[in-house]
């Protein structure tokens, strides 16, 4: 018996695979940038080193720039003139002739626009996740982007930091899967086809834990936490092949990540093997010193470039001080050539040498058939349904007369495309309110009120407008939530309510005595507990970008079921934050029965603790809706679950399956998720992990097995000395539609 009491339990070490390398990267490609290096300058290797920002007219800005050498790649630009010149001088007006990257933020769509990445993730749809960036790729790049500084992958459990609109959410698995779709969805096959461009993987890392959701604050993550949450899934999109990664704004346990040896170079490459290159965030470099890690722009590159960051946006930090500090001695000129081999091979593997001109006529219009198509599809089964109270949705379209509209975001072209929408188009974009009345056609009169002028007006008096005509109508559709500008970067709230009087606004509405239903658009889960008791209905649709509000109403109307589904917990009140389904269980782990209320303690009551568990004494311990959850407009039920095996050994597969039936009456899409604990681990597991899930669409009646494959490696973490470990032992196993699930098996990974 060893000290732990756990001598049945043997534990196993996983060498990490240390054999992937970037799709794409040919061994051709290493010929060529050590022949192409081997002809390069110091200045002219540091000059690939160097991202710019186009400003206004960079032909006649940067120039001269690139002419001498001194720029490796543009960001910023979307006139496909402007770029074809700017790689013509440098292809032919430079003496080495190479071509530029050029960069830009296509996070979620580029004319066209999808769900914010939240809401995508609330699709649970990989395959869609992968269109959808298929669509924004082949949109930029007839504008001649070829690099989009996207999927963000920050694991976030916090809504009030205004990123999370670009996250795929709370959970590691989740983000590494709708992450990877994205990455396959923007680089493709082949990253020399044109209409794909380079993907990048940000923010490494660690940024979606700033305190208390305040963008670019501080971070405070101990390794093991860092490895087995926020790490992982930039490590499945290294094994996608992703070509790029980007390096955060925060300081990681007391390093910015912009001068963090530890990820830069011990994790990404020694540990990772990765081939592709590292880029700074905006201007990250010489911010060092304004964190206070260096004293000046030439201390902040030699951090920066001797960490392992290889390009610079947007700063001169590089560009000023790299040669003298290489001449200087203090940074080696192999230093120097990593970086630039790492930025020249991705060059070589996008075909640009080969051909960097982009000729728009090659591409399909923008806001094609097909791209509005996918852009619908994508809000439709991102919006997830929370509240349904006796069935108030869907509303049947052929006995309403008349329906009220109203509210600041039913008609917002612009609101509902969400953060990071630079080149959205809005006038594509189809409104709440358009979509109820394209649905509706004439016969049902819409009785549309704005009632507010944005989601922050606290101007009561149109509310006698909003009343009367919910009065008038037979049911009500509010559309409340966020304008875009309130999520998204450098945009955290404390307070996540709705904002202004809206919640005034639901209680008004409610008077009329009508069916109330509210969508609610927002690039952040919001804490409802103050109006889910006013409205019978809430579909909750994220900024669901251009094709937002057909999908909308396509759901209201029941011409679709929502099969959305959490990504991420919505607390009750913002004082639970950070709460997620994955938590540690405590040595005092919260039951019903072991909580009490503040308002049924008593006057002076003497000091207890015994009995007592984690839990908040006005909040309870658990959230409003968990993580994995959403209704349908059928019901589902989870039944028969069973694993394949009792035990297996390392190295083994196990399945576990579970039957799912519709035992409602319309055909609607569920989505099955399994959950495993691990029960006693060398560091203490959370109380459930995603470890698979599945979209299933069923007719009314029909059952299914769904079954998942799990590979012992699948349960692997990192453990007390941060090596990635398996260990034996009993886990437990549950399936079903949400966090939650009830239905319960058991096996054990077992020595041979
Ligand atoms: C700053 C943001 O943090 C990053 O995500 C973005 O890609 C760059 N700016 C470029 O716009």
């Amino acid at each position: 018996m060893n000290p732990r009491g756990t001598s049945c339990r043997l534990v196993l070490v996983i060498l990490m695979t240390l054999t992937q390398t970037a799709a794409g990267v040919a061994a051709s490609s290493e010929q060529q940038v050590a022949d192409l290096l081997s002809r390069m300058t110091l200045e002219e290797k540091v000059g690939q080193m160097r991202q710019a920002n186009a400003g206004d007219d960079p032909i006649a800005r940067l120039g001269d720039e690139l002419r001498a050498g001194r720029i490796g790649s543009v960001l910023n630009i979307v006139d496909v003139d402007v770029v074809n010149e700017l790689q013509r001088i440098a292809l032919e007006e430079s003496r080495l002739g190479i071509p530029l990257l050029i960069g830009r933020d296509v996070i979620h769509g580029f004319k066209t626009v999808l769900p914010i990445p939240l809401g995508q993730a609330a699709t649970w749809n990989p395959d869609l996740v992968e269109a959808g960036a298929r669509v924004a790729a082949t949109e930029a790049a007839k504008h001649g982007v070829n690099w989009t500084f996207a999927p963000m992958i920050d694991v976030t459990r916090d809504p009030r930091w205004g990123r999370i609109a670009e996250s795929p959410g709370e959970d590691p698995y989740l983000v590494g899967k709708i992450g990877v779709a994205m990455v396959n969805g923007f680089q493709g096959e082949d990253l020399s086809d044109p209409s794909t461009i380079l993907a990048c993987a940000k923010h490494f890392a660690g940024y979606g834990a700033v305190e208390s959701g305040r963008d670019y604050a501080t971070t405070n993550i101990p390794e093991n936490e860092l490895r087995n949450v926020y790490l992982r899934p930039f490590k499945d999109v290294v094994d996608a092949g992703v070509g790029s990664f980007m390096a955060s704004f925060s300081d990681l346990n007391g390093v910015p990540a912009s001068g963090n040896q530890f990820l830069m170079s011990q994790v990404l490459r020694d540990e990772w093997q990765y081939e592709g290159f590292v880029v700074s965030d905006w201007d990250s470099i010489r911010q060092l010193s304004i964190h206070g890690l260096t004293s000046n722009h030439r201390e902040s590159a030699y951090e920066a470039v001797t960490a392992g960051l290889d390009m610079e946006m947007a700063g001169d930090a590089y560009i000023n001080h790299l040669v003298d500090l290489v001449k200087e001695g203090a940074v080696a000129e192999g230093a120097i050539d990593t970086a630039v081999s790492n930025i020249l091979r991705v060059k070589f593997d996008m075909g640009l040498f080969d051909d960097p001109y982009v000729d728009p006529s090659q591409f399909p219009e923008v806001a094609s058939p097909e791209a509005l198509d996918v852009a619908r599809e994508a809000a439709l089964q991102s919006v997830v349904l929370l509240k349904n109270e006796d069935a108030a949705l869907p509303l049947n379209a052929s006995k309403l007369s008349s329906v009220a509209v109203i509210g600041p975001l039913a008609d917002a072209p612009y609101e509902q495309l969400g953060t990071w929408v630079f080149d959205g188009d809005k006038s594509l974009s189809v409104t709440g309110l358009a979509g109820i009345q394209e649905f509706l056609g004439s016969k049902t009169e819409v009785n549309y009120v704005r009632a507010m002028e944005t989601s922050r007006s606290r101007e009561t008096e149109p509310f006698a407008e909003a009343l009367e005509a919910a009065q008038s109508s037979d049911a009500v559709v509010l559309f409340l939530g966020e304008e875009s500008i309130l999520s998204g970067e450098a945009h955290s709230r404390a307070d996540i309510n709705l904002p202004g009087a809206q919640a005034e606004l639901v209680r008004e509405v409610r008077k009329a005595g009508k069916p109330v239903v509210a969508v609610i658009l927002a690039g952040r889960p919001l804490t409802l507990a103050n109006i889910v008791d006013d409205v019978d209905a809430i579909l909750f649709a994220w900024h669901p970008g251009t094709m937002g509000g057909a999908a909308i109403a396509d759901l209201l109307f029941g011409a679709a079921s929502p099969s959305g589904k959490l990504p991420v917990t919505f607390p009750s009140m913002v004082g639970q934050i950070p709460i997620h389904y994955a938590q540690k269980k405590t040595g005092k782990p919260p039951t019903p029965e072991t909580i009490v209320h503040i308002d049924d303690i008593d006057a002076h009551a003497p000091q207890t603790s015994l009995g007592m568990t984690a839990f908040h004494l006005d909040a309870g311990y658990e959230p409003l809706w968990d993580f994995g959850f959403g209704l349908s407009y059928t019901t589902f039920k989870y039944s028969d679950i069973e694993a394949s095996s009792d035990s297996i050994s390392l190295d083994e597969e196990i399945v576990i399956a579970a039957t799912l039936t519709n035992t409602g009456d319309v055909e609607a899409t569920e989505v099955a998720q399994l959950y495993i604990r691990d029960l006693v681990g060398n560091v203490t597991r959370p109380v459930r992990e995603l470890k698979g899930f599945k979209r299933v669409t069923l007719e009314p009646g029909a059952s299914t097995r769904v079954e998942f494959r799990l590979h012992t490696d699948d349960l692997a973490f990192y453990g007390r000395d941060n090596t990635l470990i398996v260990e034996l032992g009993e886990f437990h196993a549950w399936i079903g539609g949400s966090s939650k699930a009830g239905l319960q098996t058991a096996f054990r990974i077992v020595g041979d």
